[in-house]
């Protein structure tokens, strides 16, 4: 029984046991000791004993004591503001402590408990969920392979109170609802950890540059038919960043009180290119139909996932019929823009709610935060169209970077203003 004792309970043991022997030993100590005292007079009690004259102890005696006191004085006054010092320090440690133990949990649950990665890609890179496609009576349609986006850069798309949102509530029934508001599994407590998590993983800016860029000189290279790594490609982007200083060019000459201000003529010339005023207009909108459509880390960076049905399981793709149940593809072909989780951009809707392209291209960089309205009559929704230019996040005093440069964002608003 002893042996099967927990750790616990052996260190219990020991302790009595030295207590035992300890105490054992100080009987035949003071047993010993006791029985040399009996009957003699060797010291004398100490209210007999002679003390010390006044004269010392109001002198030597008392500058020592009187000496000890300053010094422990000196000590007090010196450590006490030296440890008050530190104190931030140690706040700031206990912080990032806490910072570092919270996304470690939030990484086993992305792991293990919750299995994110499972369709979010191991250090959230982006993956796929199986999904089971019905018609309008619930009858089986397909099984599908939906694009899970990437988590690596969400924390550029969304607020951390946004990203909480999808967490608790899921989306589109194929993002399942992870927090207890939505009848998930997860504590708040636990939806946090997965934030601290997402913070952790989030990747640098030349990174997601670079993923966002790969995926778009691909989609040039199939609207020209060539290989992505062809100078066409070069040349193709050459012409669009051209296109647009032609444009400026000729707001600026439309209206020289311009000058000097790039941003308004940044501004006047996205106008003209995405009316069709300038020269290069439909160069410039092919270039954002391309972005709106991007397929890197399937789909993440683009805006037809949310805005075109079907695109995030690829259903203008005839799939094996075998494995999704369905013979053929699920679409002939994409109405892009139609409308899916995001609403309909076609038919010039975007020209009711955005008056002009620049506050367009306003709304496309900053997003739509929660229970916030937006353009003329834009609803004060979840938070669930992302922000594609940079993010501020205050209380963490971090700035996550763009999705897509000031120059794409306008590019996607030229292509919209046109569906
Ligand atoms: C069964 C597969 C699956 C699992 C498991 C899953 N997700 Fe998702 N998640 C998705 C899909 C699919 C989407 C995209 C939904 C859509 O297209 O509307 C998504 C969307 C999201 C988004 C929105 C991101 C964006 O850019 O739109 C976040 C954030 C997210 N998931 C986080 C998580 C976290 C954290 C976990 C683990 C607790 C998790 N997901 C587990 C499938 C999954
Ligand atoms: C994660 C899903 C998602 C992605 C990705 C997304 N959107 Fe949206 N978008 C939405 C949602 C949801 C709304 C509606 C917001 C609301 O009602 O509060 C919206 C609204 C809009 C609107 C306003 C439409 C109107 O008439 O009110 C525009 C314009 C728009 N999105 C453009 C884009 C562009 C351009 C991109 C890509 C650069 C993009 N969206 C990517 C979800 C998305």
């Amino acid at each position: 029984m002893l042996l099967a004792a927990s750790t616990q309970r052996t260190i219990g043991f020991v302790i009595l046991g030295i207590v035992f022997v300890g105490y054992v030993v100080y009987l035949i100590l003071n047993s010993r000791s006791a029985r040399d005292e009996v009957g003699s007079e060797i010291e004398l009690a100490p209210n007999r004993r002679p003390y010390l004259e006044d004269e010392e102890l109001e002198g030597s005696k008392l500058d020592k004591s009187l000496l000890a006191g300053l010094a422990m004085l000196a000590i007090i006054g010196v450590g006490l503001p030296l440890y008050w010092l530190g104190e931030p320090g140690r706040h700031e440690g206990l912080i990032k402590d806490t910072d570092r133990i919270f996304a470690d949990r939030g990484g086993e649950l992305y792991v293990e408990g919750s299995d994110c990665q499972r369709c979010h890609g191991a250090d959230g890179t982006g993956g796929s969920a199986p999904y089971t496609l019905t018609d309008a009576e619930g009858n089986f349609v397909a099984t599908v392979a939906w694009t899970a986006p990437a988590l690596n850069t969400v924390l550029s798309r969304f607020s951390e109170d946004e990203v909480r949102h999808v967490l608790n509530y899921g989306r589109n029934n194929v993002m399942p609802a992870w927090g207890t508001p939505g009848g998930g599994p997860l504590t708040p407590q636990q939806v946090d950890y997965l934030i601290y998590y997402l913070r952790r993983i989030q990747i640098p800016e030349s990174e997601l540059r670079q993923i966002v860029d790969t995926g778009v000189r691909e989609g040039i290279a199939e609207h020209l038919g060539v290989a992505a790594d062809d100078g066409a490609v070069d040349e193709w982007l050459g012409a669009v960043d051209a296109a647009v200083e032609e444009a400026r060019a000729m707001a600026l000459a439309a209206d020289q009180s311009l000058a000097g201000n790039a941003e308004a003529i940044r501004r006047a010339g996205l106008e003209l290119l995405a009316s069709g005023q300038a020269p290069g207009s439909e160069l410039y909108r092919s270039y954002g139909e391309i972005i709106f459509n991007n397929g890197a880390a399937g789909g993440t960076y683009s805006c037809a996932r949310c805005h075109t049905y079907g695109w995030s399981f690829d259903a203008t793709t005839d799939g094996d019929d075998s494995i999704d149940g369905h013979a053929g593809p699920i679409l002939a072909a994409y109405n892009h823009g139609g409308g899916f989780f995001g609403p309909n951009l076609t038919g010039g809707s975007t020209l009711d709610q955005f008056e002009t392209a620049a506050l367009h291209s306003d709304f496309i960089s900053a997003g739509q935060s929660i229970g916030q309205t937006y353009g003329r009559g834009g609803s004060g929704g979840n938070g669930q169209m992302p922000g594609f230019g940079p993010r501020t996040d205050d209380g963490l005093d971090v700035v996550y970077p763009a999705t897509l440069t000031q120059d794409q964002i306008d590019a996607v608003v030229a292509f919209e203003r046109n569906l």
